[in-house]
C-alpha cells in the first residue's frame, strides 16, 4: 500500500504532493500559484524558490506596480488569475460590479486526510485514510470572492482529483463567465503531442495523435452533451512516448454537459493545459453568499506510456467512480431487442427473441424503445411512461413473469429526460423543455429537452421513472439521451442568466440519475446517447456500463472501442453481436469476427436470432458458454493493447496496417486472453508476429484456441497457428510473438487462452 503524503515546505512556501511514483510541487510566489513540477517522484528543495526565473521579458508588463523586477510573463502558473503580465488565458474569468478584474492571491492553506465533498456533482470516492489534500485559498477582498483549489492524492494512484470552488464573501453580484476545472502550465518539454478522441454519431472516440504548434487549440463540447464529438479526456505526451514507454499525462473530467479543453504554446514553449465546463455561452451568477463548485478533473501522469496512463485511469475509474455494488460483479450476457425489430414488435416476436435469448445462453431480455403509451415510431409519447400492454399482450410484470420462466431477467429501455410535443405529459406541461421564455422549440429526433434545472420538473419524472421501475421485476435499465440540447434556455432564469441553463440541466440530470439509481439499486443501469454521446466519468459514476456506438459493425467497433479503451476500461463498454449486412455500414462478416470485436467490451447480442443459420447460432452459444468461464477475466482483467506490425511503419504499404489486437490478463492466477483481428484481407500474406505484454518472462504459458473459433478465415487460422495445446515461456511471447498465420477474408479473427503452468 502507498499511502498518499503531502509535504509543505518553507512555510508554505513550497508545496510536494506524493503520488505513488510521481510529484507535483506547487510554489507561492507573490501569492501566485505556480506549477514547478508534475511527473516522476523527487523531493524539490526549498531552494527552489530562489531559482525561479521572473525577470520581465522584453516587451512585458510587471504585475505589481510597486516592484519592476518580475513579472508574471515568466512564470509557469497554476490556475492562472487574469493577470498584467501573463496574457495567456486565464484559468477563470469573473467580474462584479465593484471590479471588472477579479485576480485574488493566495491567502492561506491547508492539508488534511480525507477529500472535499461536491454537492450535487459526481465525485471519486475514497475513505478519508486513503487520500490526503492540499487546500489553497485564493482571495480577492475587494471583490469579495474567494477561491478554494485542492489537490487530492489516492493512495497506489498517480492520479490526482483537482477541485475548485468559488465563494462570493462580499455584497456585490459577481459573475463568472469561466470557471476552469484545472488550468496550469508545463515548462518547456520537447514537442508535444495531444492524443484526443474526436467522432461523430456511430463514429465516437476515433483516437488521434496530433503536434501541438505555438497558438492556441480547442476542443470540447456545446452540444449542452459531453458529445459523440469530443470526450471529456485526453492525453499529453512528447513525441519520444511510445505505447508502452515514456511519459504520458491524462486528464478526464466527471462532468457531461459542455466543457472545453484548451492547449496553448507560447513562444517560450511554455504549454497552459486548461480544461473545464462550459462553453461560449457559459456564465453563472455569484449573488452574496454562493458557491459555485466546478467539477472535479482528474489528472493523471505515468512514465509506462500511453498503456501506463491507461492503466491508471481505468483502475481509479473501476474502483473509485463507477457505483461500488457493481465493482468486479460479473456483467450479464444481455440480448437486444433494437435491431431485431426496432419498434415493429408484438407479444409473439417478444418472446420468440427472448426464447431464443435463452437458448443461447444470454442471461438478459433487453425490451429497447416502442413498449410503451403511442409509441411506433420515434414522433410521440416520450415523457408518457406506461406500457403499451395492447402491444406487449399484457403488462409488464406478465412479460417479466414470461422472461422469468426462461431464466432470464428483464431489461428495459427509458429515455426519461426527453419529451415528445405529441405526449400526454407535454400537453399537459408544455412550459416544462428547455427554452428560455418566448425562444422557438427547436426539435431534434422530434422531441424536446426536459428542463431538469426545474424541481418540479425533475420530481414528476423521478415519480414517473419509479412508478416504472416498480411496476415489474426489472434487473437492467437502458438510460437513453437522444438528442443535443440546441440552444438551451429555461423559464427559471431571468433573461440575463440564462448563459446558466445547460449548466444547471446537467446539475439536474445528475439529481435524477442519483434519485433513480440509488432507489433500485439492484438494476444494472447502462447509459446511451444515441450511442456514446454522454459516455464519460461523470455518467458512469452513476451508470457502471455504456452502449458505446450505434454503430455494431465489427469493423467500426475495433476503432471505437480501441478509442474508448484509451480511459474506459472493457468492464463499462457495451458491446453487442449484430445482424449481417450491418445496419450502419452494409458490410457483411462472419459470426467469429462479429463475436471477437464484441469480446473487446461486455459482450451482447442485437438482432434477430431466430434469422441466424444454425452454424452460426451454434457457434454464438459455444462462445457464450466459453465467455461465463473467461468473463471475470475479459471485464476486469488488465487489458492491454498489442501493438501490431503496423506500429512504427510509415510507408502506408504494411500488409499489417489493418491488424488489430489486445490482451487481458490477470497477474496472480497467471491467465490471459489474446484477441487478434486481421480487418482487411490480403492475398499471399506472410505471417504476424504478435508479441504479446505483461508476461513473466521466466515462466511458460500453455496456449489452446477455444472450441468456438472456427468459420471461414478463422478455421485457417486455427489451423495454422497451432490448434490443440502448446507451450511457449513468457519471454518467447514477448519478444518473438506468437506467430499468425492469417486467413482470407475481412476481419478475420481469433482468440488464444493462455495459462501459466
Ligand atoms: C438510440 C440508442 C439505440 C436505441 C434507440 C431507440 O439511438 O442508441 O440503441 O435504443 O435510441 O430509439
Amino acid at each position: 500500500m502507498n499511502s498518499p503524503r503531502i509535504e509543505v515546505m518553507a512555510d508554505g512556501g513550497l508545496f510536494h504532493i506524493q503520488g505513488s511514483s510521481s510529484s507535483l510541487t506547487i510554489a507561492n510566489y507573490h501569492g501566485l500559484p505556480l506549477r514547478l513540477w508534475w511527473g516522476s517522484r523527487f523531493t524539490p528543495s526549498a531552494e527552489a524558490l530562489a531559482e525561479i526565473r521572473s525577470d520581465p521579458p522584453p516587451y512585458s508588463v510587471c504585475d505589481d506596480p510597486d516592484d519592476t523586477s518580475w513579472s508574471s510573463a515568466r512564470l509557469h502558473l497554476d490556475y492562472a488569475p487574469p493577470l498584467a503580465g501573463d496574457r495567456k488565458a486565464p484559468a477563470f474569468i469573473a467580474t462584479s460590479t465593484k471590479a471588472s478584474i477579479i485576480s485574488p492571491r493566495i491567502s492561506g492553506w491547508r492539508t488534511y486526510e480525507g477529500r472535499p465533498t461536491l454537492a450535487g456533482l459526481p465525485f471519486a470516492r475514497a475513505e478519508a485514510s486513503e487520500v490526503r489534500t492540499l487546500e489553497l485559498t485564493l482571495s480577492d477582498p475587494e471583490a469579495g470572492l474567494e477561491l478554494a483549489l485542492s489537490y487530492t492524492v489516492f493512495e497506489d494512484s498517480d492520479i490526482i482529483a483537482h477541485n475548485v470552488t468559488y465563494r462570493n464573501k462580499g455584497d456585490s453580484i459577481i459573475r463568472l463567465s469561466r470557471a476552469s476545472s484545472f488550468a496550469f502550465d508545463f515548462a518547456p518539454r520537447h514537442s508535444m503531442e495531444l492524443v484526443d478522441l474526436e467522432g461523430t454519431w456511430a463514429r465516437e472516440r476515433m483516437a488521434r495523435r496530433s503536434a501541438l504548434t505555438p497558438g492556441k487549440k480547442l476542443i470540447g463540447s456545446n452540444l449542452g452533451v459531453s458529445s459523440h464529438r469530443f470526450s471529456p479526456v485526453c492525453a499529453l505526451l512528447p513525441a519520444t512516448t511510445t505505447e508502452a514507454s515514456g511519459e504520458a499525462w491524462g486528464a478526464s473530467l466527471e462532468w457531461s454537459g459542455d466543457w472545453q479543453f484548451s492547449f496553448e504554446l507560447d513562444e517560450f514553449d511554455c504549454l497552459r493545459w486548461s480544461g473545464g465546463p462550459g462553453a461560449e455561452g457559459f456564465s453563472w451568477e455569484l449573488g452574496p453568499g454562493d458557491t459555485f463548485i466546478c467539477p472535479e478533473a482528474l489528472l493523471g501522469w505515468s512514465e509506462g506510456g500511453l498503456s501506463g496512463l491507461s492503466d491508471q485511469f481505468h483502475e481509479f475509474l473501476s474502483r473509485r467512480i463507477t457505483p461500488p455494488r457493481w465493482r468486479g460483479k460479473a456483467r450479464p450476457i444481455l440480448v437486444n431487442t433494437w435491431e431485431a425489430s426496432y419498434f415493429d414488435f408484438d407479444a409473439q416476436g417478444l418472446d420468440d427473441i427472448a426464447r431464443q435469448a435463452a437458448r443461447l445462453g444470454a442471461e438478459l431480455f433487453v425490451l429497447d424503445d416502442g413498449w410503451f403509451s403511442r409509441r411506433n415510431d420515434a414522433t410521440s409519447s416520450l415523457g408518457d411512461w406506461w406500457p403499451n400492454e395492447a402491444k406487449l399482450g399484457g403488462s409488464l410484470e406478465d412479460l417479466a413473469r414470461r422472461v422469468d420462466g426462461l431464466g432470464l431477467g428483464l431489461g428495459i429501455w427509458i429515455e426519461p429526460e426527453m419529451v415528445s410535443p405529441n405526449s400526454d405529459l407535454f400537453r399537459a406541461h408544455p412550459d416544462w423543455c428547455l427554452v428560455a421564455p418566448g425562444a422557438p422549440r427547436h426539435r431534434g429526433r422530434e422531441q424536446l429537452v426536459l428542463d431538469l434545472g426545474r424541481p418540479e420538473v425533475r420530481e414528476e419524472i423521478k415519480g414517473r421513472v419509479r412508478a416504472l421501475l416498480s411496476s415489474a421485476r426489472f434487473a437492467y435499465v437502458k438510460w437513453d439521451f437522444n438528442r443535443p440540447l440546441g440552444l438551451p434556455g429555461s423559464t427559471l432564469l431571468p433573461p440575463e442568466r440564462q448563459g446558466e441553463a445547460s449548466y444547471r440541466f446537467t446539475l439536474g440530470a445528475y439529481d435524477l440519475f442519483k434519485s433513480i439509481t440509488s432507489t433500485f439499486p439492484d438494476i444494472l443501469f447502462e447509459g446511451c446517447a444515441g450511442g456514446g454521446g454522454r459516455m464519460d466519468y461523470g455518467t458512469l459514476s452513476y451508470f457502471p456500463q455504456y452502449w458505446a456506438s450505434d454503430d455494431t459493425d465489427a469493423v467500426a467497433r475495433w476503432a471505437i472501442q480501441g478509442g474508448a479503451g484509451l480511459f474506459f476500461p472493457p468492464c463499462v463498454i457495451g458491446s453487442h453481436v449484430s445482424a449481417v449486412p450491418n445496419h450502419q455500414t452494409g458490410r457483411s462478416l462472419g459470426m467469429m469476427p462479429r463475436l471477437a470485436a464484441a469480446l473487446g467490451g461486455i459482450l451482447g447480442f442485437e438482432l434477430d436470432l431466430a434469422l441466424l443459420e444454425a452454424a452460426d447460432f451454434a457457434l454464438a452459444a459455444e462462445a457464450c458458454n466459453w465467455y461465463k468461464d473467461w468473463r471475470s477475466l475479459l471485464q476486469f482483467g488488465r487489458r492491454v493493447r498489442l501493438p501490431t506490425a503496423a506500429e512504427g511503419d510509415r510507408s502506408g504499404r504494411s500488409p499489417f496496417a489493418d491488424d488489430a489486437a489486445w490482451m487481458s490478463v490477470d497477474e496472480a492466477s497467471g491467465r490471459a486472453v489474446v484477441v487478434w483481428s486481421r480487418l482487411r484481407a490480403t492475398a499471399n500474406p506472410g505471417s504476424a508476429f504478435l508479441r504479446l505484454r505483461c508476461l513473466e518472462k521466466e515462466a511458460t504459458y500453455m496456449i489452446s484456441i477455444p472450441p468456438f473459433v472456427r468459420g471461414p478465415g478463422s478455421s485457417t487460422l486455427a489451423r495454422k497457428s497451432g490448434a490443440g495445446t502448446r507451450s511457449l515461456s513468457g519471454a518467447e511471447l514477448m519478444r518473438r510473438g506468437l506467430e499468425i498465420l492469417p486467413g482470407t477474408g475481412d476481419a478475420t479473427a481469433i482468440v488464444f487462452e493462455l495459462q501459466r503452468v
